[in-house]
């Protein structure tokens, strides 16, 4: 609990991005507005709606926090304006459509925090069809930049601890987007606009882009950093970008070029970048080119390289596999099928263990699968 409390605890003191939403949401809530806060956790967003006159919140959160945000509207005397529901947004239906839709799924890079999916999903489903929302678009940015300490975290794997071979580890961590803070000295070009999300309509599956950064000063090229600047409303921006004097606590990210390439002044760094956001998949390219146009270096990386695949599980995804459930499934089939809007809670727990006691140790530990496949699938009748 304290992690997620922390975590939100990091969001409500970053005084920049909270001052870009407040601002924001002046512009753009206007009285009597219904809103959708998509990812509200502790509703701060939903609480600068309601004091910039929203009649109504309906605050969707898939975590923890939905109680505690229940009793913060209330503290703050909004318990009546206010539809607390804990779910993913996209599992959602709602009694009316709503005027505006605030969020900051955004994430390091603009993407990967869903946006794009809940936005459109938002759009179909829970606004009306002139609905305004924040953020408006997405900008992703990328520039060349050195970065020593987080090349030297990704050789680690090439090491050897204690004398072992790590290596395969090694390719996973070159090909995987890592979060970290840049100095404004170790962005070694102009940043670009690789790609834009434009969240007000439908977004391409795949976004790709290409910049060209001409490299400023001497230095080693690790990696391509990458960043967000959101447009928020018509005139209020946010950035997490190193550059800027007004950004936001969080993060950007390092996609590694490896090896690492010494790079002069006017050296130009050709980026080729594709994202495919309802994968979260990235794929990095970069050819570096000397003042003279010769080409000095070539990199191709993806995170498709970086995942961890099991191969087990894979091979239990090919079209032409024959699934048989294990005991556990059958288990949990049991729990779903019991789920029949007649048992209640402790009958069903009572025959889960009657019928796999080879699974579970005491009638507590079956109570405990119960609640666990239960809670996400089962419903009371209510409006939402
Ligand atoms: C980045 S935090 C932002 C919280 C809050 N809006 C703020 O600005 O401080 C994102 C929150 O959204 C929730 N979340 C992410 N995607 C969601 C979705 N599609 N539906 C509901 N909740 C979601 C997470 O559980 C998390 O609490």
């Amino acid at each position: 609990m304290s992690l997620v409390l922390d975590e939100h605890r990091e969001y409500l003191s970053d005084e920049a991005r909270l001052s870009a939403f407040r601002r924001a949401i002046e512009e753009v809530v206007k009285p009597g507005d219904v809103v959708v806060d998509l990812g509200s956790g502790t509703g701060i967003l939903g609480l600068l709606a309601l004091r910039s006159g929203a009649a109504r919140v309906y605050a969707l959160d898939n975590g923890g926090l939905t109680q505690l945000e229940r009793e913060i509207f209330a503290a703050n005397g909004f318990a009546d304006r206010v539809v607390c529901v804990k779910g993913l947004s996209t599992r959602i239906n709602l009694p009316e459509l709503a005027d505006v839709v605030v969020s900051d799924q955004i994430g390091r890079f603009g993407f990967e925090a869903g946006a794009v999916q809940y936005f459109a999903d938002a759009r179909r489903r829970l606004l009306k069809p002139s609905a305004r929302m924040t953020p408006l678009r997405i900008d992703l940015c990328v520039a060349p930049v050195e970065a020593a300490s987080l090349a030297g975290e990704i050789d680690f794997w090439r090491q050897s601890p204690q004398g072992f071979d790590f290596a395969p580890a090694h390719s996973i961590a070159i090909n995987t987007g890592h979060p970290t803070s840049y100095q404004p000295h170790q962005i070694l070009s102009e940043p670009s606009i690789i790609a834009s999300i434009d969240l007000t309509r439908d977004c391409a599956p795949v976004l790709s882009g290409k910049a060209a950064c001409n490299v400023r000063r001497r230095a080693t090229l690790h990696g391509i950093g990458g960043w967000f600047a959101a447009l928020l409303s018509p005139s209020v921006t946010m950035t997490n970008s190193p550059l800027s004097g007004k950004k936001i606590g969080r993060r950007a990210v390092f996609f590694p070029l490896h090896p690492a390439l010494a790079v002069e002044p006017d050296d130009c760094v050709q980026i080729a970048m594709k994202i495919v956001p309802e994968e979260k998949l990235v794929s990095w390219r970069a050819a570096i080119f000397d003042k003279n146009g010769r080409q000095r270096a070539r990199f191709v990386h993806s995170t498709f390289l970086g995942m961890l695949f099991c191969p087990e599980d894979l091979q239990k995804a090919r079209p032409d596999f024959v699934p048989k459930l294990t005991k556990w499934g059958e288990a949990r089939r049991t729990v779903v099928d019991l789920c029949d809007g007649r048992r209640n809670v402790a009958e069903i727990e009572r025959e889960v263990y009657e019928r796999h006691r080879n699974l579970f140790a005491s009638p507590a530990e079956a109570a405990v699968f119960v609640v666990e496949v239960m809670v996400p699938y089962a419903y009371e009748d209510r409006n939402i």
